[in-house]
């Protein structure tokens, strides 16, 4: 981040650069630069790096990256630019957010990235769409932010949960939290989400419940509909002194496995020394096995990767165990869990209905019901 002294200077200077104009994905990327979460990522990634995260999931230094951070552009605004020189990061109303020092400008190998990256190269898969249509060229080089907000507002921004990395890392020393489990989501929480959390929370100091609220694919829940879930689980639920809420700006890429390992290495940027990592993380559809997110892990040390995951095997309630259970600690698993698709629980909140009990938590159930029934009524 851009010094407040030194910001004007700099946004005078920008004015007779040329302009990059980011996507949703590249502003969410510039904030996770910019606070420290993608640390040690300066900037966007050149091509030594690009390569080498792609094809060995390490950047070119040997330090653990699994997913290029990458500028990419189209053909005319490559044309603007300049190697050793520097252009403006404009968010898409305008804003100048930034300024990229160019110290490279490559080819856009989608090829090496999205099959090593995704594991699929199927266009259905919505981490592959976004990637093809991204521009052909990539830009490397180290960013100044000057902003992380838009002018034109964002009304996702939950600006009181929204702490930096440093920040959150400063609230877990005055706590007193040396052993603190993250807890990634970008859905509404439901049973097996508050029980991977509560077994967390036996054997931390405290949790941080740490909701992706940067670009998803449509047909996802919108941020502040699950933001209220959050707030009103841990209400109704949670201990206050050992739970704490905050936001998490990243973009998600639905890239399982690989995704997993970043989500990892960014919650250790926010001092977490424990990460939970559950069924298909950050999967979609059925492009990654049930449990791969937590295999790849065994491909890092631990002083590669210092958090430790926190694996749990698939959850949910049992009628006879009257209990959240897994295979691990119910024999009597087969055909006895209460499993409900998202497609059937939507229709049910569509209709006002709540899903049991066994399922979600009722006052969550509420502020779906609240979101759905809108969000189901004519226009
Ligand atoms: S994700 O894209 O962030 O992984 P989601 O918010 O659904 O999606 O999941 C949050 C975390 O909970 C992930 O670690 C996921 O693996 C885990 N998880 C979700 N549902 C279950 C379940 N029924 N059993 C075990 N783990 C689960």
């Amino acid at each position: 981040m851009v010094p407040e002294a030194d910001a004007q200077k700099l946004k005078d200077a920008a004015a007779s650069m040329p302009s990059i104009t980011m996507s949703a994905k590249q502003v969410c990327d510039l904030e996770m630069i910019g606070i420290g979460a993608f640390s040690p990522l300066e900037g966007f990634v050149g091509p030594d790096d690009f390569t080498s995260i792609c094809t060995n999931m390490r950047l070119s230094n040997g330090t653990p990256w699994p997913i290029p951070i990458t500028l990419a552009v189209d053909d005319a605004t490559k044309d603007a630019l300049a190697e050793g020189k520097q252009a403006a990061l404009h968010h898409p109303d305008g804003t100048l957010m930034a300024v990229i020092d160019v110290t490279s400008i490559y080819a856009h190998d989608k090829k090496l990235e999205i099959p090593n990256v995704f594991g699929t190269e199927d266009e259905a898969h919505p981490g592959v769409k976004a990637v093809v249509d991204e521009g052909d060229w990539l830009v490397g080089g180290p960013v100044h932010v000057i902003t992380t907000e838009a002018d034109s507002g964002d009304a996702e921004r939950f600006e009181s949960h929204r702490l930096p990395p440093a920040k959150t890392r400063e609230a877990f020393d005055k706590l007193g939290w040396s052993r603190v489990a993250a807890f990634q989501t970008r859905n509404p929480i439901h049973r097996a989400h508050e029980y991977l959390c509560k077994c967390a929370q036996e054997i931390c100091d405290g949790l941080l419940v740490h909701p992706l609220v940067g670009e998803t694919k449509p047909g996802d829940i919108p941020a502040d509909v699950r933001m209220k879930c959050y707030e009103t689980i841990i209400e109704h639920y949670f201990v206050d002194e050992r739970t704490m809420l905050s936001v998490m700006p990243a973009a998600m890429r639905y890239a399982g496995p690989r995704e997993a390992i970043l989500h990892a290495l960014i919650r250790q940027n926010y001092g977490a020394s424990h990460f939970i990592v559950g069924r298909d993380h950050a999967g979609v559809g059925d492009y990654y096995g049930t449990y791969d997110a937590q295999l790849i892990f065994d491909q890092f040390t631990r002083d590669e990767i210092m958090v430790e995951p926190l694996k749990f095997e698939h959850a949910a309630w049992s009628n006879r165990a009257q209990g959240m259970v897994s295979a691990k600690t119910f024999p009597k698993i087969q055909g006895d869990q209460i499993f409900l698709s998202g497609t059937k629980v939507r229709e049910m909140l569509a209709r006002g209905e709540r899903p049991p009990g066994e399922f979600s938590r009722p006052e969550v159930a509420d502020v779906l019901i609240e979101w759905a029934v809108n969000a189901a009524a004519p226009a």
